[in-house]
């Protein structure tokens, strides 16, 4: 049965198997390992695993700025992100309860949207 709370635990199992797909995917696959070597890899993940903390458990772990590193990704469109967001979605259906997967998804498609929205109009668009 799945746990019924957030916890650390649910956010770094949310992280290791959303990175897996992603690693894994035809379309988002060779973006991110063109982005990060594979000794990168598991601070990339622990990055993340404090990014999700600090997000959604309110620690304080993360104390980066998101938004920057999105820039130097070069063609990055609609497409991109409608597929990791397709690709989260699967993640933390599988992972978690219903109202944390809701909670996960919610806050993913917020910052996806201002990210999107940062890109054009840095692109000038
Ligand atoms: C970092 C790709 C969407 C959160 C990164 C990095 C890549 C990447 C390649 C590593 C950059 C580097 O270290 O050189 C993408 C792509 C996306 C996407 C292709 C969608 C098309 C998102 C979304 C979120 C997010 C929706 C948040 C919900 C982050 C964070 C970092 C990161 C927190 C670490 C930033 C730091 O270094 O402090 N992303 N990302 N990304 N991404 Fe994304």
């Amino acid at each position: 049965p799945l746990p019924s709370m957030l916890d650390e635990r649910m956010v770094r199992d949310v992280v290791y198997g959303f990175y897996d797909k992603i690693r894994a995917d035809d379309m988002l696959g060779p973006i991110f390992n063109g982005a990060i070597a594979d000794e990168e890899w598991s601070h990339h993940l622990a990055k993340m695993c404090d990014f999700w903390s600090a997000t959604l458990l309110r620690t304080s772990r993360y104390q980066g700025r998101p938004l920057p590193p999105h820039f130097a990704l070069p063609g990055i469109g609609e497409e991109h992100f409608r597929r990791w967001l397709t690709l989260f979605k699967a993640t933390v259906q599988q992972l978690c309860p219903p109202p944390v997967a809701a909670l996960f998804f919610e806050r993913a498609l917020r910052i996806a949207h201002s990210f999107r929205l940062a890109i054009a109009f840095n692109r000038g668009e």
